[in-house]
């Protein structure tokens, strides 16, 4: 009852965190304790005191302790924002948060909506947070130490503008497996020592800005691809906002390589660059090529779902261009999130084994995913699959349908439920109903099929045996809908 006998007596509440601050949410809730009655106290214990308003603690309305009311359940969606925005710098963010679910406590859904004021603020923050996350993924440079006992091997520094360390970090625990590094910024700092990971507290940036002896290559070779001919400065200073230039070490490479290019680099650049190129030649047959889709960077610029934040990159599909039968998985997992190319993880090693025994060449077939991008949940140190969302499917179909115009297969293999979803377009399409009944839809057949990761996990051997033959008859299946139109399985 600490915050609520705190409020009710006029004093602040000092918050540091999230957690503490939704403990004493959920006590000034129980009773009813309005947003403007209630003294924050900002980050660190030692800034000014926010609230809605100046409080007079005399004139504060009583409040009884003795009638706590049970809390509403908070959705989780509400709560995964709030627990967002309370990472933005923002001076009155305890304040501003209890606002918001005092508000919702109170019947008002719209504090949510991006067309209430109080909403709008609240998405505004989680955006600037996600970006600050996104932008510290890309921009942190690690340099490497040289070897000491218990030391760090990599060490990072870095100024965020937001407080998104914590989430930061997991995200490199994630990648860097049993590699220990350590990131300085100036409020905190975390050391990973390969097993486990320490709050260090602040650093100078000094104690993290050591030399490293792959600087000077990786230097030497940004220099060596930097074209002039082909620079847009402008293109340059937006794509990467300048702060983050000092902590890149090409950082301080990049002005006086574009004040090159501004004296004359860029025409000689071009005439030798150009001069230089011996033509090209292609060593492999045109329709054997990779189809013409959307040029690789707009699906990796895409924004279209949330899926892109926590994705090493979009997924597109392979195969030939004109692929007679399109098999569509869905969503690239762990290894094909890192590889950047679909099935190549253990459920592609089972699919190339089914389509073998169905007489199907991998290299004929079009492979696919109804999301691009790879969703996941930390388990320990494992990045654990988590199915798509219909909004994540429904957001993705945008890409599903550009490689459907351009390879146009006339039959589609529908990997698991997800995939028949998105290929069908309705959300109540169940794929047990639908095993060996191939349906007509879009001018092509479909067919649905078990997804291979099913398969694996299926634990009985003989219910395993039984569902690899349904995939197998499946594909089987295809081939004969194309020899009935009077083809081979592929071309
Ligand atoms: N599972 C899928 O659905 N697609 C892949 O690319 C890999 C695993």
């Amino acid at each position: 009852m600490n915050a609520a006998v705190a409020a009710a007596a006029g004093q602040p509440l000092l918050v540091q965190a999230f957690a503490e601050w939704r403990e004493a949410a959920r006590e000034l809730l129980a009773f009813d304790i309005a947003p403007h009655s209630v003294k924050w106290l900002a980050h660190g214990g030692g800034g000014d005191l926010f609230s809605d308003a100046p409080v007079d603690a005399a004139a504060l309305p009583a409040i009884d302790l003795r009638q706590a009311r049970p809390t509403l359940h908070l959705p989780r969606t509400l709560m995964d924002m709030l627990q967002s925005a309370a990472c933005c710098r923002v001076a009155d963010r305890w304040a501003f948060l209890y606002r918001v679910v005092w508000r919702w406590q109170h019947g008002e859904q719209v504090v949510l909506s991006a067309a209430d004021e109080d909403g709008a603020r609240l998405h505004a923050m989680v955006k600037a947070v996600r970006r600050e996350e996104h932008d510290m993924h890309a921009y942190i440079r690690f340099r490497e130490r040289p070897e000491a006992d218990g030391a760090p091997r990599f060490v990072a520094w870095f100024e965020p503008a937001h407080d998104v360390l914590p989430q930061v970090a997991q995200h490199f625990v994630s990648r860097m497996g049993r590699i220990s590094w350590m990131i300085a910024t100036p409020d905190a700092s975390v050391l990973w020592d390969g097993e486990a990971l320490h709050n260090t507290g602040p650093l100078m940036r000094s104690a993290a800005a050591l030399d490293d002896t792959g600087e000077a290559l990786w230097l030497t070779y940004y220099r060596s691809i930097f074209n002039p001919a082909r620079l847009n400065a402008k293109l340059l200073a937006s794509h990467i906002p300048s702060r983050f230039w000092r902590h890149l070490p090409e950082g301080a490479a990049v002005p006086a390589m574009v004040s090159q290019a501004g004296a004359g680099a860029r025409r000689s650049g071009q005439a030798e660059a150009v001069g230089q190129r011996r033509g090209s030649t292609i060593p492999i047959a045109a329709d054997q090529a990779q189809p013409p889709r959307a040029a690789a960077s707009t699906l990796q610029q895409c924004r279209r779902c949330e899926l892109w934040q926590h994705a090493t990159q979009a997924v597109g599909g392979a195969g030939p261009a004109h692929a007679r039968i399109m098999l569509v998985g869905e969503q690239p997992g762990d290894q094909e999130d890192v590889a950047g190319a679909p099935f190549v993880g253990p459920a592609g090693q089972l699919l190339d084994r089914v389509l073998g025994e169905a007489g199907l060449d991998r290299r004929k077939v079009y492979l696919t995913n109804a999301v691009k991008h790879f969703k996941w949940t930390p388990r320990g140190k494992r990045r654990l699959h988590k199915t798509p969302a219909q909004r994540e499917i429904d957001a993705c179909g945008y890409w599903l349908d550009q490689e459907l115009v351009q390879v146009k297969p006339e039959v589609i293999v529908a990997l698991g439920s997800t995939a028949l979803k998105a290929v069908l377009g309705s959300g109540e399409v169940a794929l047990k109903d639908s095993l060996g009944k191939p349906v007509r839809h879009g001018g092509r057949w479909v067919v649905a099929v078990y997804h291979p990761s099913y398969v694996l996990r299926v634990p009985d051997e003989a219910a395993k045996a039984q569902a690899r033959a349904v995939m197998v008859d499946g594909l089987r299946l295809a081939q004969r809908l194309l020899a009935g139109d009077g083809g081979h399985a592929g071309r």
